[in-house]
């Protein structure tokens, strides 16, 4: 655990940085190894990071860096080998897996590319029984404000496989919209679908990031898509490349780690 600290260099918080505390997401010397067949894979080689409230951040980088398993570590969806995360102001590493499920209810709200709905729930009970399961006595009403606010109000009572892909994503948006996240994690949200689905997919998610000051991470291959947001982390072989802070990206702010362009 208490291996000699390296020079402070590539520490967070040695700028004028908020510090790691202060952050939605604090990541400190994270490493993750799995076992294959083949040995232990290095996945993530010390990674520090530290996004602020209300960020809007792309991670970048070739297949394989490293990208989708470092978002399921901030997710607390998978372990650490070593390192620290903290996630709105929560230690991941002292929380048993109930602690994690709560975690995540309370604080995350996360869309993947294949959209994991539930095949056997209706468009409203995807995104009213988690609310439920998080003790909102409002579920349904609120699950139903929020598939109209994705425009999906006449198919409440559709099941997945009655919707077509961008009809799901959006359901999906409104599930991890509803519990009021504050931070929502995106992996290639818009990778199955058709580039005018993605665009209107990709409006929606900016929009309800900026409306409701979720931060916002999105993974993506489109570099198009990854120049939106406000701040670009590269991954290259398990570690952060460019963190999106450095000279390329003009002088800090040093007020809140807010990015130096606005959004939209
Ligand atoms: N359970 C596992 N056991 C062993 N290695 C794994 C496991 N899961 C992922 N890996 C390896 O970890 C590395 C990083 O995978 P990851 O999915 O995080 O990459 P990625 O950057 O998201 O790639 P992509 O852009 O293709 O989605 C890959 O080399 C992958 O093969
Ligand atoms: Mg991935």
């Amino acid at each position: 655990m208490s291996q000699p600290a390296p020079a402070d260099a590539a520490a967070p918080g040695d700028t004028d940085r908020p510090a790691a505390s202060a952050a939605m997401v604090a990541l400190t010397d994270l490493h993750l190894e799995l076992e294959s067949a083949a040995g232990t894979v290095n996945i993530l080689r010390g990674i520090d990071l530290a996004i602020g409230r209300g960020e809007t951040v792309s991670v970048v980088g070739p297949s394989g860096s490293g990208k989708s398993s470092m978002m399921m570590i901030i997710a607390g969806l998978e372990r650490p080998t070593r390192g620290r995360v903290t996630v709105a102001g929560t230690d991941l590493g002292a929380l048993d897996e109930d602690g994690l499920a709560l975690f995540r209810r309370q604080h995350v709200g996360i869309v993947f590319q294949n959209f994991h709905l539930i095949p056997t729930m209706t468009a409203l009970e995807n995104v009213a029984i988690p609310m439920e399961f998080a003790g909102r006595a409002d579920a349904f009403d609120a699950a139903r404000a929020m598939l109209a606010s994705v425009g999906l109000d006449h198919r409440e009572t559709h099941y997945p496989s009655q919707l077509s892909g961008g009809e799901q994503q959006r359901v999906a948006l409104a599930r991890a919209f509803a519990g009021e996240p504050d931070l929502i994690l995106a992996d290639e949200p818009t990778g199955n679908l058709d580039a005018a689905t993605g665009h209107t997919i990709v409006e929606l998610m900016f929009r309800l990031a900026r409306e409701r000051g979720a931060s916002f991470m999105l993974i993506t291959h489109d570099a198009a898509l990854a120049a939106r947001c406000t701040r670009q982390i590269r991954l290259q072989d398990g570690r952060i490349v460019d963190d999106g802070t450095g000279p390329a990206g003009t002088a800090e702010t040093g007020t809140d780690g807010a990015p130096r362009r606005a959004v939209g």
